[in-house]
């Protein structure tokens, strides 16, 4: 039996929909900047689609472009001034960043508070404590398809394929706290089909083009694809091989217009929560 499709589009538009409606009730307008260092072409695209999200959406924008040769000191600088400016709800600053720039470094430098990536090591933290924090846009996303499905989590089998610090351990965390029982998968696994074929939730996220065959994936599985992978035809394709793992799980999302769309509305929840949890410390 085909799987029902869990379109990631109509659901970010929904959700974008319901934050603009929050944020037009609100007396202030919430701010995101975006900071982009660099010409990486990727990067130029997602951080136009993330401004204009939050504009459309009603926040104030701002995206900061600084040149490829950008220095680790001035950049940090450059955060230092968003962490202090009271209008300045989110910053999020766009990875990857050129060589000369220790990305950890950079994370490190913004206010958790305003860490709207939740990429921050006291974010991180809190996740895995349990503790209320800003949680990393793209899991986020993940766990609102999840919903949507309507498939139980609770004791249910979760493998997260793929261990990094953005998707697959903050995912991991998420489902924990959802009550699945959560195993990680990684490159370094024995067995990855033997793995992922025990799972109930399977959420891919390792960047490896259709490396998920329907074989992996047992019958009526909700299948959430992360991976976003451009072809050597100019195609996208996710970490699932959709056609026919779409023969075999009980729910999944495409690629594109699956788990994509929610991390910019997730970005925006993000955004928002962060503003209000700003104004009521
Ligand atoms: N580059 C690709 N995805 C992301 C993301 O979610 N956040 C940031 N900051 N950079 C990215």
């Amino acid at each position: 039996m085909a799987a029902t499709i869990l379109d990631g589009k109509v659901l970010a538009a929904r959700l974008r929909a319901t934050l603009a409606t929050r944020v037009a009730a609100l007396h202030f307008r919430p701010g995101l900047t975006v900071v982009r260092v660099g010409d990486d072409p990727a990067s130029g695209v997602y951080v136009r689609n993330k401004d204009r999200a939050a504009q459309e959406a009603g926040f104030i924008a701002r995206t900061i472009h600084l040149p490829a040769a950008t220095t680790q000191a001035e950049l940090l600088g450059q955060i230092a001034v968003l962490n202090a400016d009271p209008a300045v709800d989110g910053i999020l600053v766009q990875l990857p960043l050129p060589p000369q720039i220790d990305a950890q470094a950079a994370i490190n430098a913004v206010d958790p508070a305003k860490d709207v990536d939740g990429f921050h090591p006291i974010n991180a933290g809190r996740l895995a404590s349990g503790q209320p924090g800003m949680v990393p846009c793209t899991p986020r996303g993940v766990m609102h398809l999840l919903a949507e499905s309507g498939a139980p989590t609770r004791g249910a089998r979760a493998v997260v394929l793929g261990r990094s610090q953005i998707v697959g351990r903050p995912m991991a965390q998420l489902l924990l706290t959802a009550d699945c029982t959560v195993t990680i998968a990684h490159s370094r696994t024995a067995d990855l089909p033997a793995e992922c074929a025990r799972a109930d939730i399977l959420v891919a996220a390792v960047g490896r083009p259709e490396l998920v065959r329907a074989d992996w994936i047992k019958p009526g599985a909700v299948v959430l694809d992360v991976g976003i992978n451009r072809l050597l035809d100019g195609r996208l394709a996710g970490d699932v091989a959709y056609a026919e793992a779409a023969e075999r799980a009980g729910f999944i999302t495409p690629v594109p217009g699956g788990v994509g769309p929610m991390t910019i509305a997730c970005l925006l929840e993000n955004t928002l929560d962060a503003a209000l949890a700003r104004r009521a410390a």
